[in-house]
């Protein structure tokens, strides 16, 4: 895993951009994981901006997300559906019919159909503070493709924020699995903030191990890390900073 440290949150994006910007016009057909929540929103906004500037075009790309809720409608205004209409597709000229984000329980058989026909040649990863990916949830099976989980109490709570209330908050959702995860040629992972510090350190330094999903990630042989340093003040290692 290479890890990249950060001060300054800015400096971290504009890294992350860099590097999608580079693997994007070096294969203009890739297939994209992408993700939903807090974390890649500052991305989403930049590759808006550079494709706006002409720097980068998603006429050919792919783009598979990692997970919905199950319990809203697609067209809920917390629904990843729509998150990924008004924070990415909407603004750029990424084609509708090339993007895949999983719906429910009957889709799961179409959308992991997608999965085994789209490799994923570049996944983004937030991670949750109980160390999810995706909504593979503590006691995940490493083994699992595309399925239904119970979302955590912890996860629910995290999320709350973007609901009126917690009885809001779907307590079910779809996840791609994590060996579809570790599918990916390369993944790039995003954590800042203190309420990840722990999640981080157990994620790099811990043992693996189901009941921490993303300590997995410690068996890709392509996992590149951007933390700031309040994400990674519990780490071990001496980690030099970027600014
Ligand atoms: C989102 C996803 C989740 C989030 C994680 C962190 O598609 O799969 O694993 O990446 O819950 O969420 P934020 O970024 O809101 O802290």
């Amino acid at each position: 895993m290479k890890i990249y440290k950060y001060n300054n949150k800015n400096n971290l994006y504009d890294d992350v951009l860099k590097l999608y910007i580079n693997e994007i016009n070096n294969n203009p057909k890739i297939n994209l994981g992408l993700a939903t929540g807090s974390t890649p929103i500052p991305l989403y906004e930049r590759l808006i901006n550079s494709y706006k500037e002409g720097k980068v075009s998603f006429k050919d790309v792919t783009g598979i997300n990692l997970d919905e809720y199950i319990g809203i409608s697609r067209d809920h205004f917390q629904s990843y559906y729509n998150f990924m209409y008004n924070q990415l597709f909407k603004h750029i000229d990424i084609n509708l019919e090339n993007t895949y984000i999983p719906k429910d329980e009957k889709s799961i058989e179409e959308f992991q159909g997608i999965l085994n026909t789209h490799k994923i040649d570049l996944q983004l990863l937030g991670i949750g503070s109980n160390g999810h990916i995706g909504f593979n949830e503590p006691g995940s099976s490493f083994e699992s493709n595309t399925h239904v989980v119970l979302l955590d109490e912890k996860t629910r709570t995290d999320n709350q924020r973007f609901f009126n209330s917690l009885d809001e908050v779907p307590t079910h959702a779809v996840t791609m699995g994590i060996k579809d995860i570790l599918e990916a040629k390369m993944i790039v992972v995003i954590a800042t903030g203190d309420n990840k510090s722990d999640a981080v350190s157990k994620m790099v330094d811990g043992e693996v191990t189901e009941s921490l999903p993303a300590s997995v990630l410690q068996k890709h042989p392509n996992v590149h890390l951007f933390i700031d340093k309040d994400a990674g003040k519990l780490l071990k290692g001496e980690y030099k900073y970027e600014d």
